[in-house]
């Protein structure tokens, strides 16, 4: 067993910042010393197998991304990352923890698309891994395997209101699921968007001949959002279950998780660094020399980046520093350019949906810090503490504590990343839907349980370091 000593750093959490020593003995944390603390002639000392120096930088608790779809099959192809490679970058990012959606399909047995993910993740992953399931066939036997989950160490699954023969549940499945999770102390994640809507007016559009990718952001309007997030939280409320709103991009989406939180309602929501940072007009209007309008293919994901003008990124920030929405995940979903997005040339309905950021999650937020959007602790809380006890992993993870995973980060607010598909790039994609974002910071050493997984810009690890989470009941519920 290494024993590993952090000395030096500035140790933050989600409610305060100190400097502090941090002793790790094998995979877990055995104690947060007074900065120099003298641990000469004790026995300690004479067993600490390795110093890492973290002057003048932020040690943090790893980074939980608890929304991902790695190898996600989605319009007759499947997401770029593989478990192997999306962690792998998950790590180079300063994130040592994912929780991925488990797919049950309809016709499906819940068990047998939970095993599929447990066969897809095994002996793959760079850092721990926890599963959601996505429930998208509701029915009798889909509704009795759920109340298995929980003890499987899957305490949360998510449902559908988008995509029309695919995933979608309509609201009396949406009902009945939500019963099970009152019933079991599950957490509902729901996908808001009002899909049999959206494809009427998507049809309409491509019917006109607007079948560029800037028309999926039309076809997906806010209007959409919000009137599902309004119905996901009545349906909530009626069968008195919590609810937890996934990758929220509108604000009045967020007025509406506002005025139930008010109410003191159990409605959580996350966002995603692409709605804080892109948009309708800037990346899904996007004109290039090598892809003319279809360049905004890159930024097609739903829900759908939001027009500047009317102010949702503006609102994103205000409601994380807020607390209306508790926590930003990726919602990491790569698809490349070639032979993938390029499947909607001719009908945006055809593109994949989805974007990859995992490696780039913590970087972006930190960026919040550094324009005064969200402090250092919030940051810590927004991407770690929050999600592992919104998931049930608390104490475990999200947190530099006495018998915690020694799962560290040691970030340089003075270092500097550049990202790009050319640069320090480690995800499945032939290009970056962060191309040429300049980072003031940098993840400069990672641990997950207190192996030396990232030195640098080096990855250290190993395909199947990471082991599988068996997550508890939520944490976080009011
Ligand atoms: O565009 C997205 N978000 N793709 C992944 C699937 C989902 O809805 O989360
Ligand atoms: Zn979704
Ligand atoms: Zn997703
Ligand atoms: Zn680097």
């Amino acid at each position: 067993m290494t024993t590993t000593l952090i000395t030096g750093g500035t140790v933050v959490s989600a409610t305060g910042r100190a400097p502090a020593d941090v002793l790790i003995d094998g995979e877990t944390i055995r104690a947060v010393l007074e900065p120099g603390s003298n641990l000469l002639g004790t026995d300690v000392a004479a067993s600490v197998d390795r110093v890492i120096d973290a002057s003048g930088r932020y040690v943090i608790p790893g980074g939980i991304d608890a929304h991902t779809h790695m190898e996600l099959p989605f319009g007759g192809t499947a997401a770029s990352d593989t478990f192997e490679t999306g962690t792998r970058a998950a790590a180079h990012g300063g994130t040592t923890s994912i929780i991925d959606f488990a797919v049950q399909t309809y016709g499906q047995r819940v068990q047998d698309g939970l095993a599929a993910w447990h066969q897809k993740a095994a002996g793959n992953c760079a850092i721990d891994y926890g599963f959601h399931q996505i429930v998208g066939g509701v029915d009798d036997d889909s509704l009795a395997a759920m109340r298995a989950l929980p003890d499987e160490g899957v305490s949360s699954f998510k449902l559908f209101m988008a995509y029309p023969g695919v995933f979608y549940s309509d609201d009396a499945q949406i009902l009945k699921a939500m019963q099970v999770a009152r019933d079991t102390g599950m957490l509902t994640m729901m996908h808001a968007e009002n899909g049999p809507a959206i494809d009427v007016l998507a049809q309409q559009l491509v019917d006109q001949g607007k079948t560029d990718p800037y028309y999926h952001g039309i076809a997906r309007a806010w209007e959409m959002e919000e009137e599902a997030t309004h119905r996901a939280i009545m349906l909530a409320k009626v069968t008195d279950a919590p609810l937890y709103v996934v990758h929220v991009s509108a604000k009045q989406a967020v007025e509406q998780l506002a005025t139930a939180r008010d109410k003191g309602w159990n409605v959580f929501g996350e966002t995603c660094p692409q709605y804080l940072y892109l948009s309708l007009e800037d990346q899904l209007g996007a004109k290039s020399d090598e892809w003319g309008a279809f360049e905004g293919a890159k930024w097609v994901c739903s829900t759908p980046l939001r027009a500047r003008a009317d102010g949702h990124q503006h609102a994103m920030w205000q409601a994380l520093r807020t607390n209306d929405l508790q926590m930003v995940s990726t919602d990491h979903c790569p698809f490349c350019m070639k032979d993938q997005k390029e499947l909607g040339l001719a009908d945006f309905r055809k593109i994949p949906n989805g974007i990859g950021s995992i490696e780039h999650r913590m970087d972006l937020m930190y960026q919040g810090v550094v324009t005064g959007e969200i402090t250092l602790e919030r940051w810590v809380e927004l991407t770690s503490t929050t999600p592992a006890r919104m998931f049930g992993l608390y104490g475990r993870k999200g947190v530099i504590q006495p018998g915690a995973d020694a799962d560290i980060v040691v970030y340089d607010p003075n270092g500097h990343t550049s990202i790009g598909v050319d640069k320090a790039h480690h995800m499945n994609m032939d290009y970056s839907a962060w191309e040429g974002y300049e980072i003031d910071g940098h993840v400069d050493t990672v641990l997950s349980r207190g192996k030396v997984i990232v030195d640098g810009d080096e990855y250290l690890g190993a395909k199947g370091d990471g082991r599988f989470l068996k997550r508890g009941l939520s944490q976080y519920l009011l």
